[in-house]
């Protein structure tokens, strides 16, 4: 696991999104995974920058969805779906037709699950994931505890997390779904380059407890440490616990 300490979130933004550039030079046609929140905001703002300046063309770049709520309406604006076609796919100049995310409103929700796995594989698999962290060290939302082996599947958040997601539900916990589906672990530690960012004090725990604990599934980001290709990207506050 290569860890790369930035002065604050606009440099790590930055340097991810001219990771991205590269692989999209090397690879057009790459597989992005892309995660929602607040944290991967700065990557997707320099990423636009670069398309803007002519130093990347993402025109044939396909992205992935990390996870999605349970419930809501596939148009609804906190929908990761929407959130992923905002931030990320309009932005870029890409159509719909270029991304793929898992089903949170199917019937049959581990059908959703099981056919998401496959949509992925059969693309040839993630090339890059991007990944933010969450205080609890969940990674997607696999929270604590989670098997580091698992699939995609539904998960029922924490009411932590619940807590940390109001913000986007107009502060009204009550409106936050109770359930997602995720990529599992096993899923995620499948995509070809691992990318971590965690900004902000709030985030140097679960940081610490992923880059120098001992792997376990009490802390979900610390199976990065499993991967052949993961990096870690913190800026200064949020890299303030490690040793
Ligand atoms: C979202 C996701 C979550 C977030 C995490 C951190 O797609 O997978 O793991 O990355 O909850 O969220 P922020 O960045 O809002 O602190």
């Amino acid at each position: 696991m290569e860890v790369v300490i930035v002065p604050d979130a606009k440099a790590g933004g930055e340097l991810i999104a001219e990771a991205i550039a590269a692989l999209l030079r090397r690879k057009p046609d790459a597989l992005l995974g892309v995660a929602t929140g607040s944290t991967p905001l700065p990557v997707y703002q320099a990423l636009q920058a670069k398309v803007r300046s002519g130093a990347v063309d993402p025109s044939r770049a396909r992205i992935c969805q990390l996870d999605e709520y349970v419930g809501l309406p596939a148009d609804h604006p906190e929908s990761y779906r929407s959130t992923v076609l905002r931030q990320v796919v309009e932005p870029l100049g890409l159509t719909v037709d270029s991304f793929m995310g898992p089903d949170g409103t199917a019937e049959d929700v581990q059908g959703a699950c099981d056919a998401y796995d496959r949509a992925l594989a059969e693309a040839g698999g993630v090339d890059l994931q991007l990944l933010g962290i969450g205080t609890d060290g969940h990674i997607g939302f696999n929270e604590p505890c989670s098997s580091l082996a698992s699939r995609t599947r539904i998960k029922t958040l924490t009411e932590q997390t619940r807590v940390d997601n109001a913000r986007f539900f107009d502060g009204d916990i009550d409106q936050v779904p109770h359930h997602v589906i995720t990529q599992g672990i096993g899923t995620i530690l499948e995509a070809r380059h691992l990318v971590l960012l965690a900004t902000g004090a709030g985030k140097a725990d679960a940081v610490a407890a992923s880059v120098e604990g001992p792997v376990s599934a009490l802390v979900p980001a610390s199976a990065l440490q499993l991967h052949p290709h993961a990096t870690v990207v913190v800026d200064e506050a949020a890299a303030a616990k490690l040793k």
